[in-house]
């Protein structure tokens, strides 16, 4: 479930240009991303970094400590849109200079209401999967000739569809959809 080594890279570097100092990452699993987010953020950088399930958080935590960078995380264990709620009825509104969004795909719409809330104008927030296995692009008929793979994994298309719809047309952002990974895009609050 780890993005892979390239878009790991990209997002370094990202951070870097941005000089991002206040970073969230919804959906952690095992902390790949996060690794590396640590890693591109100045030393008293701060990621908050939410996820459900904290055995997984835990069996990639020796990696994060042998990188000398635990001191730049705060992982909380929950349901993100708890943490979310929270952050913006507390002091953390427009605080945020990025987000990075992996979690499930059906509530990526409902993520987008509330980091809109939290991330800087100018900031990013960053999504991830928005190519779905490259599914978004068949045709109707293609899909049945791929009628094997799993139902979640058509519902899911179709959420990523309406959300990149959605982004594609929103005005309150600047977006771009990068083919690396499965599908990253990027959003630039702008007001
Ligand atoms: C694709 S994995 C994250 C991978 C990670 N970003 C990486 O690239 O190394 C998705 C994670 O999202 C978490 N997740 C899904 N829905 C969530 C929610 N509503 N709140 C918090 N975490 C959630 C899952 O527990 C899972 O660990």
């Amino acid at each position: 479930m780890n993005v892979p080594v390239d878009e790991a890279q990209f997002l370094s570097m990202l951070l870097k240009i941005m000089n991002a100092k206040k970073t969230m990452e919804i959906g952690v699993f095992t902390g790949y991303s996060l690794l590396a987010t640590a890693l591109a953020l100045p030393d008293d950088g701060q990621i908050t970094a939410i996820d459900l399930d904290i055995e997984a958080y835990e069996t990639g935590l020796p990696f994060i400590q042998k990188a000398g960078v635990e001191h730049k995380i705060n992982f909380i264990q929950s349901d993100a849109f708890v943490v979310l709620n929270d952050l913006i009825n507390g002091e953390e509104k427009s605080s945020f200079d990025f987000i990075f969004v992996d979690a499930q795909k059906e509530d990526y719409m409902k993520f987008h209401e509330k980091v809109m809330e939290l991330v800087k104008i100018g900031g990013i927030i960053a999504y991830d999967n928005t190519l779905w296995l490259g599914l978004v692009a068949y045709k109707q008929d293609e899909c049945e000739k791929h009628s094997k793979m799993p139902e979640s994994v058509w519902r899911n298309r179709d959420y990523v569809i309406q959300f990149n719809s959605f982004l594609a047309s929103n005005p309150q952002i600047e977006s771009s959809l990068l083919s690396i990974g499965d599908g990253l895009t990027l959003c630039r609050r702008l007001y």
